[in-house]
């Protein structure tokens, strides 16, 4: 046997014993309360990501996929979530509804701290039973297509219905429809009767989205998980929808994790900004801090990557380079090979989050006592 398949061996072994251990830990069935129940660190906050930690266990190796992350997402705000395809975007959104793709996905360490109005839960550790009390109760998501999350054998309306009676169970049948027919209202469909009544492949594609906004803000959700809502739908629609959020976050104090690959659409919604990097943070702050005083350069090649109306540009600026591979990353800065500002510390240990205010923190050498600007 040769030497490579020998450790490839190895490694399947070691990470299927891994992955028996994550759900023999899931599936214990008495789980004290006291595991799971506990305080938020500045009750301001809905949720609070605390050195998350969320890795794939693959027969070839395992994936940081989510490396360590810490941020938090103040009740009623819009937190943007950014960073090229593959950083991790996902897979933290979906750490946070308890989804990651198992049985390989597992949260191997951290905390995800959500005030649900009524108690402070850990996420990470929260019986599955009570998670899914959660999911599109107390956390709803919008997803980028939204026919895939909708039944295509019913009505919109039997679906609204359906959401809204579970919330309340006290309403009676004409109560619930003049609410569901409110909850399109509100999503700007003008003619609200009409489109309860239809099946989701009547519908366009913004109309659909529309729809299901309606019917994630039916249950009163404290957080509204959007990954990527408007990346399916053209050009005016994602506009017409993004405005939608935006007039909903006014009217319905919910707060929002938008998570995007597009910078332009973060500057328009998030309060704050989460930049991440092959699993990383690599800087956060709030919107001005990102956009006003780009500090790490890979936030800044972002920036100058993104298309801006009215500017004629003979091709699009994007970072050169790839992200590395996620099995084997490097134990430097895993943007060292890309960056265009490299200094002699790089080649060292992965950098810290420094603390640049009280809202911006970046994990760059440059302001760690490496080339200073
Ligand atoms: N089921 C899986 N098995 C193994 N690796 C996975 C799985 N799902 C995601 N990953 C890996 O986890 C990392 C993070 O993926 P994630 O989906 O969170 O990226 P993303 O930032 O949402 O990207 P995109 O912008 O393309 O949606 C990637 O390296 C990806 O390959
Ligand atoms: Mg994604």
């Amino acid at each position: 046997m040769s030497q490579k398949t020998k450790e490839l061996r190895e490694i399947a072994k070691y990470n299927s014993q891994q992955v028996k251990y994550y759900e023999k830990q899931k599936k214990r069935q008495k789980v004290d309360a006291s595991e799971y129940l506990t305080q938020m660190r500045n009750p301001d906050n809905v949720v609070e990501f605390d050195n998350l930690n969320t890795y794939f266990f693959t027969d070839i190796g395992t994936v940081h996929a989510v490396d360590g992350c810490s941020f938090d997402i103040p009740k009623g705000k819009t937190v943007g979530v950014v960073g090229e395809s593959g950083c991790g975007k996902s897979v933290t959104s979906l750490s946070l509804m308890r989804l990651v793709s198992g049985p390989t996905g597992q949260i191997v360490d951290g905390a995800i701290r959500f005030d649900d109005g009524e108690r402070v839960v850990d996420i990470a550790k929260l019986p599955i039973k009570q998670m899914q009390q959660l999911r599109g109760n107390k956390i709803a998501m919008i997803f980028q297509e939204p026919m895939t999350s909708m039944n295509p054998v019913f009505t919109i309306g039997r679906q609204i219905d359906e959401v809204i009676k579970l919330h309340n169970p006290e309403m009676d049948k004409k109560a619930v429809k003049t609410r569901s027919i409110e909850m399109l209202e509100m999503v700007g469909i003008a003619r609200p009767e009409g489109i309860y009544d239809s099946y989701p492949h009547q519908l366009s594609g913004g109309m659909r989205q529309r729809a299901m906004i309606a019917m994630s803000l039916s249950c009163d959700p404290q957080l509204i998980i959007a990954d990527e809502p408007t990346t399916a739908l053209d050009v005016t629609i994602q506009a017409q929808i993004l405005d939608l959020l935006r007039d909903l976050k006014d009217k319905i104090n919910t707060s929002i994790m938008l998570i995007t690959h597009d910078l332009g659409v973060v500057a328009e919604m998030a309060d704050y900004v989460v930049v991440m990097y092959a699993g990383r943070i690599i800087e956060k702050g709030t919107a001005i801090d990102i956009y006003e005083n780009p500090k790490h350069p890979y936030t800044i090649g972002l920036i100058a990557s993104r298309p801006v109306l009215g500017k004629e540009v003979d091709r699009l600026y994007s970072i050169p380079g790839n992200v590395p591979n996620p099995i084997d990353m490097p134990d430097c800065c895993y943007f060292r090979d890309r960056c265009d500002r490299p200094c002699e510390t790089c080649g060292g240990e992965y950098p810290d989050l420094i603390q640049l205010s009280d809202t911006h923190f970046v994990a760059c050498h440059l302001y760690n006592g490496g080339e200073q600007e």
